[in-house]
């Protein structure tokens, strides 16, 4: 989860900012910028030579404009963002099992690259379980080998490669990392999309499969199961996924055309989930709202769930206390629990994606521990809920609520001081605050969340 994440090298960022202002300023001097950083792009395990103009950088401002016939080369990538790396392949594209794709068109000069096509660039421990593609021209190829692949299957369709990798199986890193940047880089394809997929193991495809054949109406092509394959071949091949922000669509990329609304209703329509609206509590007569309270039950522990049922339920709401499974068929009923509920209630978490199957105006809520987690916190999961469609509380404990007010004298740094543990580094932080702490929630305090989330449901 959120809890991953790793510093972000500043080299790269300065590379792909220097690329982006030269996008931005002086696009027509595009490949004499690129060649200029031919050197410092190679040392981020990038290989690749430009060999003609018809290899273009495309930075931000490009994206969604590229395929408008200003850049029809065959090979046009995007390395300026600090999250993904795409590139999109246009020719004779020839898919083989190994993680090669060789690519043949009349303009496309020698050249060849390898790239990990999964959206947390900077982060090594991710990377270390994405394996790296290898892009190789036809002439490059041709010195190797005279002759190319044969195709064992010639689509017209075309297809996006990408590696589920990195946190597979923490549903957020599924949907930040995958599934929503998935859902981004497809939509221009309405469905007509081949989905070449790395790394992933059966049981992470059966658990999204209805969300899947929501992306794509092609069968999902499981790059590591030998046989399975082939060579395969295209016309159009986009390398990599698109990447905005953390579980979101951003609405400007996408000039409005769609959000992250529609991905949720998306992902509530593929589970065949019923509910697309949550209650409304204008009148006596709308029944109780439901309550889902999440509960984790090693790290970041709730230690008084039956208290905290007790007094919602005092409140008026029917409460649900349910744990996300992992298991393709827990996952999908977990996910009709969801949706039967009006609120979502839980500790800062990976549960906490499962989001994505609330009605639209449900209500989260987010109890977000002690160590200063709050921005982290309403990045990952605040700002998505309201991308949703749904209403967001934040409640930040206070420091009797947290287990380490029990563990450390109440001047210790771990409560006083969550910035200098930060300054000791991420796996300090994570151990003090993300893996060492319980929350007991202070009852009487947590009444005046519900009932401001009580407000919002009317
Ligand atoms: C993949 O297979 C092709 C054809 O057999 C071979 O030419 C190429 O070197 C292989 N690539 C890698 C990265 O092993
Ligand atoms: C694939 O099919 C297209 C359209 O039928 C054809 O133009 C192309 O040559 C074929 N490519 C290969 C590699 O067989
Ligand atoms: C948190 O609660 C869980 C479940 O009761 C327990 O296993 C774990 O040791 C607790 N952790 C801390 C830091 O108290």
């Amino acid at each position: 989860m959120a809890c991953e994440k790793k510093g972000v090298s500043s080299f790269t960022v300065k590379v792909g900012l220097l690329l982006l202002a030269g996008c931005i300023l002086v696009p027509i001097s595009l490949v004499t910028m690129f060649r200029h950083y031919t050197v410092p792009l190679q040392s981020l395990s990038l290989l690749f030579s430009v060999g003609s103009a018809s290899s273009v950088i495309w930075g931000e401002e490009n994206v969604g404009s590229h395929h408008s016939g200003r850049n029809e080369g065959p090979v046009l990538c995007d390395f300026s963002s600090s999250r993904s790396d795409m590139c999109e392949l246009k020719g004779d594209i020839r898919v083989l099992p190994n993680a090669t794709i060789v690519l043949h068109h009349p303009l496309a000069r020698r050249q060849s690259w390898r790239m990990k096509p999964h959206p947390r660039k900077n982060d090594r421990h991710a990377l270390a379980r994405v394996t790296e593609v290898t892009v190789v021209s036809s002439s490059s190829y041709a010195t190797a080998d005279h002759s190319a692949p044969r195709c064992t299957a010639n689509h017209t369709a075309p297809a996006v490669v990408f590696s589920v990798g990195g946190y597979a199986g923490n549903m957020f890193h599924d949907m930040t990392d995958v599934l929503v940047p998935l859902f981004i880089t497809t939509h221009r394809f309405a469905g007509d999309v081949h989905l070449l997929v790395g790394d992933a193991q059966p049981w992470w495809l059966d658990k999204f499969r209805p969300l899947l054949a929501a992306l794509s109406r092609h069968d999902v092509v499981d790059m590591d199961r030998a046989g399975s394959s082939g060579v395969l071949c295209y016309p159009h091949v986009v390398l990599g996924l698109e990447f905005h922000k953390e579980m979101r669509v951003d609405a400007k990329r996408t000039a409005g055309e769609y959000s992250m609304a529609d991905f949720t209703l998306l992902a509530r329509r593929s589970y065949g989930l019923p509910r697309d609206t949550a209650i409304r509590l204008h009148d006596r007569f709308s029944g109780r709202p439901r309550l889902l309270l999440i509960s984790r039950k090693t790290t970041r522990a709730f230690t008084n769930v039956g208290a905290i049922a007790e007094a919602a339920a005092a409140m008026g709401y029917e409460v649900v206390v349910g744990e996300p499974e992992h298991h393709a068929a827990d996952m999908a009923s977990f996910a009709r629990v969801v949706n039967s509920c009006d609120v979502m209630v839980g500790v800062h978490g990976a549960g906490l994606a499962n989001l994505v199957f609330l009605p639209a105006g449900a209500v989260v809520v987010q109890v977000v521990p002690l160590g200063g987690l709050d921005a982290m916190a309403a990045e990952d999961f605040g700002a998505p809920a309201r991308d949703a469609g749904l209403r967001y509380v934040h409640y930040r404990i206070a420091v009797a609520e947290s287990s380490l007010a029990r563990r450390y004298p109440p001047e210790h740094r771990v409560l006083r001081d969550p910035a200098a543990v930060r300054r000791d580094g991420w796996m300090a932080l994570r151990a003090a605050y993300l893996v060492g702490q319980n929350v007991t929630l202070d009852v009487r305090r947590f009444e005046g969340a519900l009932r401001r989330v009580m407000e919002l449901l009317r």
